[in-house]
Protein backbone atom coordinates (compact mmCIF):
# COMPACT_ATOMS: atom_id res chain seq x y z
CA UNK A 1 0.00 0.00 0.00
CA UNK A 2 0.91 3.25 -0.53
CA UNK A 3 2.02 4.39 2.48
CA UNK A 4 1.26 7.05 4.89
CA UNK A 5 3.36 7.76 7.75
CA UNK A 6 1.77 6.05 11.09
CA UNK A 7 3.18 7.54 14.39
CA UNK A 8 3.29 6.36 17.76
CA UNK A 9 2.48 8.54 20.72
CA UNK A 10 5.73 10.31 20.80
CA UNK A 11 5.30 11.32 17.54
CA UNK A 12 7.71 8.81 15.59
CA UNK A 13 6.80 6.64 12.86
CA UNK A 14 5.93 3.07 13.31
CA UNK A 15 6.32 1.54 9.66
CA UNK A 16 9.78 3.20 8.60
CA UNK A 17 12.69 1.06 7.27
CA UNK A 18 15.34 2.13 6.77
CA UNK A 19 17.39 0.22 4.06
CA UNK A 20 21.07 1.19 3.94
CA UNK A 21 23.02 0.50 0.28
CA UNK A 22 26.87 0.49 0.32
CA UNK A 23 29.80 0.48 -2.19
CA UNK A 24 29.90 -3.50 -2.71
CA UNK A 25 26.27 -2.94 -3.66
CA UNK A 26 26.35 0.07 -5.34
CA UNK A 27 28.76 -1.22 -7.63
CA UNK A 28 28.58 0.64 -10.79
CA UNK A 29 25.76 3.83 -11.59
CA UNK A 30 23.50 1.72 -13.23
CA UNK A 31 23.33 -0.24 -9.79
CA UNK A 32 21.26 2.20 -8.57
CA UNK A 33 18.38 0.16 -10.81
CA UNK A 34 19.01 -2.62 -8.18
CA UNK A 35 18.41 -0.34 -5.13
CA UNK A 36 15.23 0.88 -6.41
CA UNK A 37 14.14 -3.38 -6.53
CA UNK A 38 14.81 -3.11 -2.85
CA UNK A 39 13.11 0.00 -1.91
CA UNK A 40 9.82 -0.62 -4.12
CA UNK A 41 9.32 -4.04 -2.51
CA UNK A 42 8.83 -2.35 0.88
CA UNK A 43 7.23 0.10 -0.93
CA UNK A 44 4.45 -2.30 -2.14
CA UNK A 45 4.54 -3.87 1.15
CA UNK A 46 3.21 -0.40 2.82
CA UNK A 47 6.59 0.75 4.43
CA UNK A 48 7.98 4.18 4.18
CA UNK A 49 11.73 3.85 3.09
CA UNK A 50 14.26 6.09 4.13
CA UNK A 51 17.58 4.88 1.67
CA UNK A 52 20.73 5.73 3.27
CA UNK A 53 23.28 5.39 0.75
CA UNK A 54 27.61 5.14 0.44
CA UNK A 55 29.26 6.42 -2.45
CA UNK A 56 29.32 4.48 -6.17
CA UNK A 57 32.06 1.70 -5.71
CA UNK A 58 35.40 3.65 -6.44
CA UNK A 59 34.02 6.85 -6.12
CA UNK A 60 35.55 8.14 -2.62
CA UNK A 61 39.22 6.81 -3.61
CA UNK A 62 38.63 9.00 -6.83
CA UNK A 63 38.07 12.11 -5.26
CA UNK A 64 40.97 11.67 -2.76
CA UNK A 65 43.41 11.22 -5.30
CA UNK A 66 41.86 14.34 -7.33
CA UNK A 67 42.51 16.55 -3.66
CA UNK A 68 45.62 15.41 -3.45
CA UNK A 69 46.55 16.38 -6.53
CA UNK A 70 45.04 19.67 -6.14
CA UNK A 71 46.63 20.15 -3.08
CA UNK A 72 46.23 20.01 0.83
CA UNK A 73 46.58 16.68 2.98
CA UNK A 74 43.79 14.36 3.50
CA UNK A 75 42.93 15.59 6.12
CA UNK A 76 42.41 19.02 6.05
CA UNK A 77 39.22 20.68 6.82
CA UNK A 78 38.31 21.10 3.36
CA UNK A 79 38.63 17.72 1.84
CA UNK A 80 35.75 16.09 3.98
CA UNK A 81 33.65 18.77 1.91
CA UNK A 82 35.06 17.34 -1.31
CA UNK A 83 34.94 13.39 0.01
CA UNK A 84 31.62 13.59 1.00
CA UNK A 85 30.81 13.99 -2.50
CA UNK A 86 30.25 10.98 -3.84
CA UNK A 87 27.34 10.18 -1.53
CA UNK A 88 25.84 13.09 -2.51
CA UNK A 89 26.14 12.36 -6.29
CA UNK A 90 24.87 8.72 -5.57
CA UNK A 91 21.88 9.94 -3.38
CA UNK A 92 21.10 12.01 -6.42
CA UNK A 93 21.03 8.97 -9.22
CA UNK A 94 19.27 6.44 -6.68
CA UNK A 95 16.46 9.40 -6.53
CA UNK A 96 16.26 9.58 -10.32
CA UNK A 97 16.02 6.11 -10.29
CA UNK A 98 13.11 6.08 -8.12
CA UNK A 99 11.53 8.54 -10.15
CA UNK A 100 11.68 6.66 -13.29
CA UNK A 101 9.43 4.14 -11.48
CA UNK A 102 6.92 6.60 -10.50
CA UNK A 103 7.94 6.72 -6.73
CA UNK A 104 8.27 10.02 -5.36
CA UNK A 105 11.67 10.23 -4.00
CA UNK A 106 13.36 13.28 -2.50
CA UNK A 107 17.46 13.65 -2.19
CA UNK A 108 17.94 15.06 1.02
CA UNK A 109 21.34 17.26 2.26
CA UNK A 110 22.94 16.02 5.65
CA UNK A 111 22.42 19.85 6.15
CA UNK A 112 18.95 20.07 5.48
CA UNK A 113 17.89 17.95 8.44
CA UNK A 114 20.47 19.19 10.78
CA UNK A 115 22.09 16.02 11.16
CA UNK A 116 24.80 17.27 13.85
CA UNK A 117 28.51 15.71 13.98
CA UNK A 118 30.97 16.32 16.60
CA UNK A 119 34.75 15.30 16.83
CA UNK A 120 37.44 15.23 13.93
CA UNK A 121 36.32 16.50 11.02
CA UNK A 122 37.55 13.20 9.43
CA UNK A 123 36.08 10.35 11.60
CA UNK A 124 33.36 12.45 13.88
CA UNK A 125 30.40 10.79 15.57
CA UNK A 126 26.68 11.75 14.84
CA UNK A 127 24.75 13.70 17.94
CA UNK A 128 21.82 15.02 16.64
CA UNK A 129 19.21 15.70 13.91
CA UNK A 130 16.58 17.86 13.48
CA UNK A 131 13.53 15.46 14.15
CA UNK A 132 10.36 17.42 12.98
CA UNK A 133 11.97 18.16 10.14
CA UNK A 134 13.08 14.82 8.77
CA UNK A 135 9.10 14.48 10.09
CA UNK A 136 7.69 16.36 8.15
CA UNK A 137 10.09 15.09 4.88
CA UNK A 138 8.95 11.84 5.85
CA UNK A 139 5.20 13.04 5.40
CA UNK A 140 5.32 14.48 2.61
CA UNK A 141 7.85 11.96 0.41
CA UNK A 142 7.28 8.00 -0.09
CA UNK A 143 11.26 7.91 -0.11
CA UNK A 144 13.90 9.51 1.27
CA UNK A 145 17.36 9.07 0.15
CA UNK A 146 20.20 10.21 2.35
CA UNK A 147 23.77 10.47 1.36
CA UNK A 148 25.75 8.21 4.24
CA UNK A 149 29.37 8.95 5.77
CA UNK A 150 28.41 12.65 6.80
CA UNK A 151 27.33 15.15 9.40
CA UNK A 152 27.63 19.01 9.91
CA UNK A 153 29.72 20.49 12.58
CA UNK A 154 28.41 23.13 15.11
CA UNK A 155 30.37 25.82 13.11
CA UNK A 156 28.26 24.24 9.69
CA UNK A 157 31.47 22.96 8.46
CA UNK A 158 30.79 18.87 6.87
CA UNK A 159 32.26 16.20 9.17
CA UNK A 160 32.90 12.45 7.92
CA UNK A 161 32.03 9.28 10.06
CA UNK A 162 35.08 7.55 9.27
CA UNK A 163 35.67 4.05 7.37
CA UNK A 164 32.71 2.79 6.25
CA UNK A 165 30.46 5.48 7.96
CA UNK A 166 27.39 5.03 6.11
CA UNK A 167 26.45 2.19 8.59
CA UNK A 168 26.47 4.50 11.26
CA UNK A 169 24.24 7.10 9.22
CA UNK A 170 22.03 4.54 9.21
CA UNK A 171 21.84 2.86 12.44
CA UNK A 172 21.61 6.72 13.60
CA UNK A 173 18.73 7.26 11.69
CA UNK A 174 17.16 4.09 12.60
CA UNK A 175 17.32 4.85 15.91
CA UNK A 176 16.28 8.27 16.14
CA UNK A 177 13.45 7.84 13.78
CA UNK A 178 12.80 4.74 16.00
CA UNK A 179 12.45 2.75 12.62
CA UNK A 180 10.97 -1.02 12.40
CA UNK A 181 13.44 -2.44 10.35
CA UNK A 182 17.52 -1.02 9.93
CA UNK A 183 18.60 -3.01 6.82
CA UNK A 184 22.20 -2.89 5.83
CA UNK A 185 22.16 -4.37 2.27
CA UNK A 186 25.62 -5.94 1.30
CA UNK A 187 26.78 -7.67 -1.41
CA UNK A 188 26.66 -11.24 1.10
CA UNK A 189 23.63 -12.27 2.46
CA UNK A 190 24.22 -11.91 5.64
CA UNK A 191 27.07 -12.61 8.15
CA UNK A 192 29.24 -15.59 7.77
CA UNK A 193 31.72 -17.19 10.32
CA UNK A 194 34.37 -17.26 7.39
CA UNK A 195 34.71 -14.83 4.24
CA UNK A 196 32.19 -17.02 1.69
CA UNK A 197 34.09 -15.65 -1.17
CA UNK A 198 36.87 -17.38 -0.05
CA UNK A 199 35.52 -20.44 2.02
CA UNK A 200 32.39 -21.92 0.54
CA UNK A 201 31.73 -24.05 3.29
CA UNK A 202 31.37 -21.35 5.63
CA UNK A 203 28.72 -21.30 8.21
CA UNK A 204 25.91 -18.47 8.14
CA UNK A 205 24.25 -16.74 11.15
CA UNK A 206 20.84 -16.65 11.18
CA UNK A 207 20.88 -14.30 14.60
CA UNK A 208 23.80 -13.41 16.53
CA UNK A 209 24.59 -10.58 19.04
CA UNK A 210 26.23 -7.74 18.66
CA UNK A 211 29.27 -8.36 20.69
CA UNK A 212 30.00 -12.16 18.61
CA UNK A 213 28.98 -9.96 15.72
CA UNK A 214 32.13 -7.35 16.07
CA UNK A 215 34.56 -10.47 16.88
CA UNK A 216 33.38 -12.23 13.06
CA UNK A 217 32.23 -9.00 11.26
CA UNK A 218 35.62 -7.63 10.49
CA UNK A 219 35.59 -4.63 8.85
CA UNK A 220 32.65 -5.59 7.01
CA UNK A 221 30.23 -3.73 9.31
CA UNK A 222 31.63 -0.15 11.00
CA UNK A 223 32.49 -0.57 14.79
CA UNK A 224 30.92 1.98 15.66
CA UNK A 225 27.97 1.47 14.17
CA UNK A 226 27.71 -2.04 16.10
CA UNK A 227 28.65 0.05 19.44
CA UNK A 228 25.41 2.47 19.12
CA UNK A 229 22.65 -0.06 17.53
CA UNK A 230 24.48 -2.28 20.89
CA UNK A 231 23.77 0.85 23.12
CA UNK A 232 20.26 1.61 21.95
CA UNK A 233 19.16 -1.98 22.04
CA UNK A 234 18.53 -1.77 17.83
CA UNK A 235 18.44 -5.06 16.24
CA UNK A 236 20.23 -5.06 12.55
CA UNK A 237 19.42 -6.66 9.37
CA UNK A 238 22.51 -7.44 7.26
CA UNK A 239 21.17 -9.15 3.86
CA UNK A 240 21.76 -8.86 0.14
CA UNK A 241 19.97 -7.23 -2.16
CA UNK A 242 17.19 -9.48 -3.97
CA UNK A 243 17.37 -12.11 -1.12
CA UNK A 244 15.18 -13.66 1.34
CA UNK A 245 17.38 -14.04 4.06
CA UNK A 246 19.12 -12.07 6.58
CA UNK A 247 21.26 -12.37 9.60
CA UNK A 248 19.56 -10.67 12.90
CA UNK A 249 22.24 -8.78 15.09
CA UNK A 250 20.32 -8.32 18.33
CA UNK A 251 20.45 -9.76 22.20
CA UNK A 252 19.18 -13.19 20.79
CA UNK A 253 22.06 -16.47 20.86
CA UNK A 254 23.80 -17.14 18.12
CA UNK A 255 22.53 -19.75 15.21
CA UNK A 256 24.68 -20.85 11.90
CA UNK A 257 23.87 -22.98 9.17
CA UNK A 258 25.50 -23.84 6.41
CA UNK A 259 23.07 -21.89 3.66
CA UNK A 260 21.76 -23.53 0.64
CA UNK A 261 22.80 -22.17 -2.41
CA UNK A 262 19.74 -21.56 -4.44
CA UNK A 263 20.37 -22.00 -8.18
CA UNK A 264 19.93 -19.56 -11.09
CA UNK A 265 16.09 -19.72 -11.63
CA UNK A 266 15.15 -19.54 -15.81
CA UNK A 267 13.46 -17.26 -17.07
CA UNK A 268 11.15 -17.42 -20.14
CA UNK A 269 10.19 -13.76 -21.75
CA UNK A 270 7.03 -13.69 -23.67
CA UNK A 271 6.66 -10.42 -25.28
CA UNK A 272 9.43 -8.12 -25.97
CA UNK A 273 7.84 -4.54 -26.61
CA UNK A 274 7.10 -1.94 -24.33
CA UNK A 275 7.56 -3.90 -21.34
CA UNK A 276 9.59 -6.91 -21.84
CA UNK A 277 12.43 -4.97 -23.39
CA UNK A 278 12.58 -3.21 -19.59
CA UNK A 279 12.08 -6.74 -17.87
CA UNK A 280 14.75 -7.60 -19.99
CA UNK A 281 17.02 -5.18 -19.03
CA UNK A 282 16.17 -5.82 -14.87
CA UNK A 283 17.19 -9.39 -15.65
CA UNK A 284 20.47 -8.34 -17.34
CA UNK A 285 21.54 -7.01 -14.20
CA UNK A 286 20.65 -9.85 -11.79
CA UNK A 287 22.63 -12.53 -13.86
CA UNK A 288 23.85 -13.94 -10.50
CA UNK A 289 20.02 -15.10 -9.79
CA UNK A 290 18.51 -15.50 -13.41
CA UNK A 291 19.30 -17.11 -16.48
CA UNK A 292 16.90 -16.01 -19.33
CA UNK A 293 16.18 -19.18 -21.63
CA UNK A 294 14.36 -17.45 -24.05
CA UNK A 295 12.27 -14.82 -25.60
CA UNK A 296 9.13 -15.08 -27.57
CA UNK A 297 7.89 -12.47 -30.32
CA UNK A 298 5.74 -12.33 -33.37
CA UNK A 299 8.10 -10.87 -35.60
CA UNK A 300 11.89 -12.15 -34.91
CA UNK A 301 13.38 -10.06 -37.08
CA UNK A 302 12.12 -6.21 -35.92
CA UNK A 303 14.43 -3.87 -34.21
CA UNK A 304 14.84 -3.74 -30.53
CA UNK A 305 15.72 -1.07 -28.70
CA UNK A 306 17.58 -3.91 -25.99
CA UNK A 307 18.60 -6.01 -28.31
CA UNK A 308 18.95 -9.52 -26.79
CA UNK A 309 20.97 -12.34 -28.65
CA UNK A 310 19.79 -13.69 -31.47
CA UNK A 311 19.87 -17.08 -29.96
CA UNK A 312 16.97 -16.25 -27.58
CA UNK A 313 14.72 -14.87 -29.76
CA UNK A 314 12.19 -17.43 -31.24
CA UNK A 315 8.58 -17.23 -32.54
CA UNK A 316 8.21 -20.76 -31.72
CA UNK A 317 6.50 -21.35 -28.43
CA UNK A 318 7.45 -24.86 -28.30
CA UNK A 319 10.97 -23.77 -28.77
CA UNK A 320 10.55 -21.39 -25.77
CA UNK A 321 9.31 -23.94 -23.70
CA UNK A 322 11.11 -26.37 -24.42
CA UNK A 323 13.84 -25.23 -22.15
CA UNK A 324 11.55 -25.71 -19.16
CA UNK A 325 11.83 -22.35 -17.61
CA UNK A 326 11.54 -21.67 -13.92
CA UNK A 327 9.50 -18.79 -14.22
CA UNK A 328 7.30 -17.79 -17.33
CA UNK A 329 6.78 -14.09 -17.87
CA UNK A 330 3.96 -13.06 -20.14
CA UNK A 331 3.91 -9.71 -21.51
CA UNK A 332 2.08 -10.33 -25.22
CA UNK A 333 -1.26 -9.25 -24.41
CA UNK A 334 -4.61 -10.55 -25.61
CA UNK A 335 -6.38 -13.27 -24.03
CA UNK A 336 -6.15 -16.99 -25.90
CA UNK A 337 -2.49 -16.85 -26.69
CA UNK A 338 -1.72 -15.65 -23.32
CA UNK A 339 -3.99 -17.84 -21.87
CA UNK A 340 -2.67 -21.38 -23.24
CA UNK A 341 1.02 -19.99 -23.03
CA UNK A 342 0.27 -19.37 -18.91
CA UNK A 343 -1.14 -22.59 -18.47
CA UNK A 344 1.30 -23.89 -20.17
CA UNK A 345 3.89 -22.79 -18.17
CA UNK A 346 2.19 -24.20 -15.46
CA UNK A 347 1.93 -27.82 -16.96
CA UNK A 348 5.71 -27.43 -17.44
CA UNK A 349 6.36 -26.51 -13.84
CA UNK A 350 6.89 -23.02 -14.12
CA UNK A 351 5.56 -19.91 -11.77
CA UNK A 352 3.97 -17.31 -13.83
CA UNK A 353 3.99 -13.60 -14.18
CA UNK A 354 1.85 -11.93 -16.24
CA UNK A 355 1.35 -8.08 -16.85
CA UNK A 356 -2.06 -8.54 -18.68
CA UNK A 357 -4.99 -7.66 -17.09
CA UNK A 358 -7.58 -8.53 -20.22
CA UNK A 359 -6.26 -12.61 -19.52
CA UNK A 360 -6.23 -12.76 -15.92
CA UNK A 361 -9.58 -10.81 -15.76
CA UNK A 362 -11.15 -12.56 -18.60
CA UNK A 363 -9.99 -15.85 -16.77
CA UNK A 364 -9.36 -15.53 -13.42
CA UNK A 365 -10.62 -18.40 -11.92
CA UNK A 366 -9.20 -20.85 -14.80
CA UNK A 367 -6.15 -19.89 -14.09
CA UNK A 368 -6.00 -19.74 -10.72
CA UNK A 369 -7.28 -23.11 -10.50
CA UNK A 370 -4.23 -24.17 -12.99
CA UNK A 371 -2.03 -23.05 -10.82
CA UNK A 372 -2.70 -24.90 -7.57
CA UNK A 373 -3.08 -27.91 -9.68
CA UNK A 374 -0.03 -27.23 -10.48
CA UNK A 375 1.88 -26.20 -6.86
CA UNK A 376 2.92 -22.79 -8.86
CA UNK A 377 2.79 -19.35 -8.47
CA UNK A 378 0.51 -16.80 -10.59
CA UNK A 379 1.36 -13.22 -9.84
CA UNK A 380 0.14 -9.65 -12.23
CA UNK A 381 0.91 -7.10 -9.86
CA UNK A 382 1.64 -4.93 -13.18
CA UNK A 383 -1.88 -5.65 -15.13
CA UNK A 384 -3.38 -2.87 -12.66
CA UNK A 385 -1.67 0.62 -11.70
CA UNK A 386 1.48 -0.44 -13.48
CA UNK A 387 4.34 0.89 -10.70
CA UNK A 388 1.37 1.69 -8.21
CA UNK A 389 0.71 -0.82 -6.18
CA UNK A 390 -3.21 -0.64 -6.12
CA UNK A 391 -4.06 -4.78 -6.20
CA UNK A 392 -1.91 -4.69 -2.49
CA UNK A 393 -3.04 -1.79 -1.53
CA UNK A 394 -6.82 -3.23 -1.53
CA UNK A 395 -5.63 -6.76 -0.36
CA UNK A 396 -4.35 -5.16 2.77
CA UNK A 397 -7.61 -2.71 3.20
CA UNK A 398 -9.88 -5.92 3.09
CA UNK A 399 -7.65 -7.69 5.16
CA UNK A 400 -7.84 -4.26 7.40
CA UNK A 401 -11.72 -4.88 7.98
CA UNK A 402 -12.93 -4.54 4.25
CA UNK A 403 -13.45 -1.88 1.50
CA UNK A 404 -16.24 0.10 1.18
CA UNK A 405 -15.82 1.73 -2.27
CA UNK A 406 -12.69 2.52 -4.91
CA UNK A 407 -12.69 5.33 -7.60
CA UNK A 408 -9.45 6.15 -9.58
CA UNK A 409 -8.04 7.08 -12.36
CA UNK A 410 -6.62 3.78 -13.96
CA UNK A 411 -5.62 4.14 -17.10
CA UNK A 412 -3.00 6.27 -18.16
CA UNK A 413 -3.32 6.63 -21.51
CA UNK A 414 -6.92 8.21 -21.58
CA UNK A 415 -5.67 10.65 -18.60
CA UNK A 416 -2.72 11.63 -20.86
CA UNK A 417 -5.08 12.30 -23.67
CA UNK A 418 -7.54 13.57 -21.48
CA UNK A 419 -4.72 16.34 -20.53
CA UNK A 420 -3.57 16.72 -24.44
CA UNK A 421 -7.00 17.28 -25.46
CA UNK A 422 -7.60 20.00 -23.26
CA UNK A 423 -4.14 21.41 -24.29
CA UNK A 424 -5.75 21.78 -27.49
CA UNK A 425 -3.91 18.97 -29.66
CA UNK A 426 -5.90 16.96 -32.19
CA UNK A 427 -7.74 13.97 -31.07
CA UNK A 428 -5.30 11.26 -33.24
CA UNK A 429 -2.35 13.01 -32.32
CA UNK A 430 -2.94 12.79 -28.66
CA UNK A 431 -3.56 8.76 -29.49
CA UNK A 432 -0.24 8.84 -31.42
CA UNK A 433 1.84 10.22 -28.94
CA UNK A 434 0.24 8.08 -26.15
CA UNK A 435 1.47 4.82 -28.69
CA UNK A 436 4.59 6.43 -29.43
CA UNK A 437 5.34 6.85 -25.15
CA UNK A 438 4.53 3.07 -25.09
CA UNK A 439 1.60 3.96 -22.76
CA UNK A 440 -0.95 2.54 -24.75
CA UNK A 441 -2.54 -1.16 -25.92
CA UNK A 442 -1.39 -2.42 -28.83
CA UNK A 443 -5.35 -1.81 -29.80
CA UNK A 444 -6.03 1.32 -28.08
CA UNK A 445 -9.57 0.82 -28.54
CA UNK A 446 -9.10 -0.27 -25.09
CA UNK A 447 -8.34 2.67 -23.75
CA UNK A 448 -10.28 4.95 -25.40
CA UNK A 449 -13.10 2.95 -25.06
CA UNK A 450 -12.76 1.84 -21.28
CA UNK A 451 -12.30 -1.85 -21.72
CA UNK A 452 -8.76 -1.81 -20.43
CA UNK A 453 -10.24 -0.25 -17.39
CA UNK A 454 -12.97 -2.40 -17.15
CA UNK A 455 -10.70 -5.14 -17.18
CA UNK A 456 -8.40 -3.62 -14.15
CA UNK A 457 -11.83 -3.40 -12.22
CA UNK A 458 -12.49 -6.76 -12.32
CA UNK A 459 -9.10 -7.52 -11.05
CA UNK A 460 -9.76 -5.00 -8.36
CA UNK A 461 -13.31 -6.39 -7.35
CA UNK A 462 -11.21 -9.52 -6.98
CA UNK A 463 -8.87 -8.40 -4.63
CA UNK A 464 -10.80 -5.61 -3.01
CA UNK A 465 -13.93 -7.35 -2.31
CA UNK A 466 -13.86 -10.88 -3.53
CA UNK A 467 -16.23 -10.35 -5.76
CA UNK A 468 -16.64 -11.95 -9.32
CA UNK A 469 -17.47 -8.87 -11.87
CA UNK A 470 -17.40 -9.04 -15.65
CA UNK A 471 -16.62 -6.75 -17.83
CA UNK A 472 -19.48 -6.59 -19.41
CA UNK A 473 -21.67 -5.55 -16.31
CA UNK A 474 -19.79 -2.10 -16.12
CA UNK A 475 -21.21 0.18 -17.43
CA UNK A 476 -18.31 2.32 -20.15
CA UNK A 477 -18.35 5.84 -21.82
CA UNK A 478 -15.78 6.09 -24.87
CA UNK A 479 -13.38 9.17 -24.95
CA UNK A 480 -14.57 9.09 -28.13
CA UNK A 481 -18.05 10.62 -27.57
CA UNK A 482 -16.44 13.31 -25.53
CA UNK A 483 -17.31 16.48 -28.05
CA UNK A 484 -15.00 19.44 -28.18
CA UNK A 485 -17.74 21.45 -26.50
CA UNK A 486 -17.59 19.75 -23.03
CA UNK A 487 -13.64 20.21 -23.22
CA UNK A 488 -13.88 23.97 -23.56
CA UNK A 489 -17.16 23.94 -20.94
CA UNK A 490 -14.74 22.10 -18.39
CA UNK A 491 -11.85 24.97 -19.64
CA UNK A 492 -14.05 27.73 -19.12
CA UNK A 493 -14.88 26.43 -15.48
CA UNK A 494 -11.11 25.98 -14.77
CA UNK A 495 -11.94 22.18 -14.50
CA UNK A 496 -10.42 18.97 -15.75
CA UNK A 497 -12.08 15.81 -17.29
CA UNK A 498 -11.06 12.52 -16.09
CA UNK A 499 -11.93 9.47 -17.15
CA UNK A 500 -13.48 8.44 -13.40
CA UNK A 501 -13.38 4.08 -12.85
CA UNK A 502 -15.51 3.30 -9.46
CA UNK A 503 -16.55 0.41 -7.50
CA UNK A 504 -19.63 0.82 -5.10
CA UNK A 505 -22.32 -1.15 -2.90
CA UNK A 506 -25.74 -0.24 -3.16
CA UNK A 507 -28.22 -0.39 -0.42
CA UNK A 508 -28.61 -4.30 -0.85
CA UNK A 509 -24.72 -4.60 -1.05
CA UNK A 510 -24.32 -5.45 -4.58
CA UNK A 511 -21.86 -4.04 -6.50
CA UNK A 512 -21.89 -2.00 -9.43
CA UNK A 513 -18.97 -0.51 -11.49
CA UNK A 514 -18.78 2.42 -13.74
CA UNK A 515 -16.21 3.91 -16.22
CA UNK A 516 -17.47 7.75 -17.03
CA UNK A 517 -15.78 10.56 -18.03
CA UNK A 518 -16.42 13.30 -15.03
CA UNK A 519 -15.79 17.39 -14.85
CA UNK A 520 -13.97 17.38 -11.66
CA UNK A 521 -12.71 20.58 -10.03
CA UNK A 522 -8.73 20.95 -9.72
CA UNK A 523 -8.55 20.35 -6.42
CA UNK A 524 -9.98 16.99 -6.76
CA UNK A 525 -7.65 14.37 -5.78
CA UNK A 526 -8.40 12.57 -8.99
CA UNK A 527 -7.96 15.72 -11.04
CA UNK A 528 -4.54 16.28 -10.37
CA UNK A 529 -3.33 13.37 -12.02
CA UNK A 530 -1.28 14.11 -15.17
CA UNK A 531 -0.25 12.84 -18.06
CA UNK A 532 0.05 8.38 -17.65
CA UNK A 533 -0.22 8.97 -13.72
CA UNK A 534 -2.84 6.90 -12.15
CA UNK A 535 -4.47 7.65 -8.45
CA UNK A 536 -6.60 5.34 -6.28
CA UNK A 537 -8.87 6.64 -3.52
CA UNK A 538 -9.83 3.61 -1.49
CA UNK A 539 -12.75 3.98 1.28
CA UNK A 540 -12.44 1.38 4.29
CA UNK A 541 -15.00 0.05 6.08
CA UNK A 542 -13.43 1.08 9.34
CA UNK A 543 -14.10 4.92 7.92
CA UNK A 544 -10.29 5.40 6.83
CA UNK A 545 -9.48 6.99 3.69
CA UNK A 546 -5.88 5.74 1.60
CA UNK A 547 -4.96 7.07 -0.92
CA UNK A 548 -2.39 6.25 -3.88
CA UNK A 549 -0.63 7.66 -6.83
CA UNK A 550 2.18 6.80 -9.27
CA UNK A 551 3.05 6.20 -12.60
CA UNK A 552 0.45 3.92 -14.15
CA UNK A 553 2.00 3.10 -17.63
CA UNK A 554 4.94 3.03 -18.96
CA UNK A 555 8.35 0.90 -19.60
CA UNK A 556 9.78 1.20 -16.27
CA UNK A 557 6.99 1.32 -13.65
CA UNK A 558 5.50 -1.29 -15.10
CA UNK A 559 8.81 -3.68 -15.63
CA UNK A 560 9.13 -2.38 -11.67
CA UNK A 561 5.90 -4.07 -11.08
CA UNK A 562 7.07 -7.39 -12.84
CA UNK A 563 10.42 -7.55 -11.54
CA UNK A 564 8.96 -7.39 -8.16
CA UNK A 565 6.74 -10.30 -8.49
CA UNK A 566 9.53 -11.97 -10.62
CA UNK A 567 12.07 -11.47 -7.17
CA UNK A 568 9.33 -12.28 -5.14
CA UNK A 569 9.26 -15.81 -6.67
CA UNK A 570 13.02 -16.00 -6.45
CA UNK A 571 13.05 -15.57 -2.55
CA UNK A 572 10.08 -18.27 -2.52
CA UNK A 573 11.26 -20.67 -4.32
CA UNK A 574 14.79 -19.91 -2.41
CA UNK A 575 12.96 -20.80 0.64
CA UNK A 576 11.60 -23.94 -0.40
CA UNK A 577 14.97 -25.08 -1.24
CA UNK A 578 16.19 -24.14 1.63
CA UNK A 579 13.97 -26.01 3.60
CA UNK A 580 14.43 -28.98 1.80
CA UNK A 581 18.54 -28.86 2.58
CA UNK A 582 18.31 -28.57 5.66
CA UNK A 583 16.45 -30.60 8.71
CA UNK A 584 16.32 -27.58 11.10
CA UNK A 585 15.60 -24.77 9.00
CA UNK A 586 16.59 -21.33 10.17
CA UNK A 587 14.17 -18.55 11.25
CA UNK A 588 13.61 -15.90 8.14
CA UNK A 589 13.92 -12.51 8.55
CA UNK A 590 11.36 -11.62 5.61
P1 LIG B 1 3.81 -4.33 -26.84
O1 LIG B 1 4.80 -3.25 -26.77
O2 LIG B 1 2.83 -4.33 -27.93
O3 LIG B 1 4.61 -5.72 -26.85
C1 LIG B 1 3.98 -6.95 -27.03
C2 LIG B 1 5.04 -8.00 -27.32
O4 LIG B 1 4.41 -9.27 -27.38
C3 LIG B 1 5.77 -7.80 -28.63
O5 LIG B 1 7.13 -8.13 -28.45
C4 LIG B 1 5.12 -8.81 -29.57
O6 LIG B 1 6.03 -9.31 -30.55
C5 LIG B 1 4.76 -9.90 -28.62
N1 LIG B 1 3.56 -10.67 -29.01
C6 LIG B 1 2.30 -10.20 -29.11
N2 LIG B 1 1.48 -11.21 -29.43
C7 LIG B 1 2.24 -12.31 -29.57
C8 LIG B 1 1.97 -13.68 -29.88
N3 LIG B 1 0.75 -14.11 -30.14
N4 LIG B 1 3.00 -14.54 -29.90
C9 LIG B 1 4.25 -14.12 -29.63
N5 LIG B 1 4.56 -12.85 -29.31
C10 LIG B 1 3.57 -11.96 -29.28
O7 LIG B 1 2.95 -4.43 -25.50
P2 LIG B 1 3.35 -3.90 -24.04
O8 LIG B 1 2.98 -2.47 -23.93
O9 LIG B 1 4.72 -4.34 -23.71
O10 LIG B 1 2.27 -4.67 -23.14
C11 LIG B 1 2.42 -6.03 -22.85
C12 LIG B 1 1.39 -6.42 -21.78
O11 LIG B 1 1.63 -5.63 -20.62
C13 LIG B 1 -0.05 -6.15 -22.16
O12 LIG B 1 -0.86 -7.16 -21.61
C14 LIG B 1 -0.39 -4.82 -21.50
O13 LIG B 1 -1.75 -4.68 -21.17
C15 LIG B 1 0.44 -4.96 -20.24
N6 LIG B 1 0.78 -3.68 -19.63
C16 LIG B 1 1.36 -2.70 -20.39
C17 LIG B 1 1.71 -1.49 -19.80
C18 LIG B 1 2.33 -0.40 -20.61
O14 LIG B 1 2.44 0.70 -20.07
N7 LIG B 1 2.76 -0.63 -21.83
C19 LIG B 1 1.45 -1.29 -18.46
C20 LIG B 1 0.89 -2.32 -17.69
C21 LIG B 1 0.56 -3.51 -18.30
P3 LIG B 1 6.69 -8.36 -31.67
O15 LIG B 1 7.62 -7.46 -30.90
O16 LIG B 1 7.41 -9.27 -32.56
O17 LIG B 1 5.56 -7.62 -32.28
N1 LIG C 1 -2.66 0.94 -21.62
C1 LIG C 1 -2.61 0.92 -20.22
C2 LIG C 1 -2.79 2.33 -19.68
C3 LIG C 1 -1.29 0.37 -19.75
O1 LIG C 1 -2.60 3.27 -20.46
O2 LIG C 1 -3.12 2.47 -18.52
C4 LIG C 1 -1.22 0.20 -18.26
O3 LIG C 1 -2.04 -0.84 -17.84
Amino acid sequence: MRPTIVKDNYNKPVNLAVLKFGGSVLDNAQAVHSAAHEIYRYIRRGEKVMAVVSAIAGETDALMELGAEIGGSDNAPGAASLLRLGEIRAAALLALALERIGLDARAVDPAEIDLRARGNAHNAALCGLDHERLLALLDAHEVLVIPGFSGVLDDGQPALLGRGGTDLSAVYLGVAMNAKRVRLIKDVDGLYADDPKHDASSQRFGKINWNDARHICGSSIQDHALEYARQHGLALEIAASARRFATRISPDCASAHAPARTRKLKVALLGFGTVGEGVYAHLQRHQHLFEISGILVRDADKERQHGAPAHLISTDAGEVFAHRPDIVVEMIGGIDAADAFIQNGFFGGADVVSANKAVVAANFDDLHKAATRAGRELRYSAAVGGGVPMLEALDQVREDGGVSSVQGVINGTANFILDRLAENCPFDQAVREAQEKGFAEADPSADLDGDDAAAKLCLMARHGFKVNLRVNQIKKESLRDLGAERIKAAQSEGKVIRQVSEIRRNAKGELSASITLQTLPRDHYLAAAKGEQNRLMIKAQNGKDVQLRGKGAGRWPTAEAVMADVLDIHRLRGQYEEKISQSAPEPACA
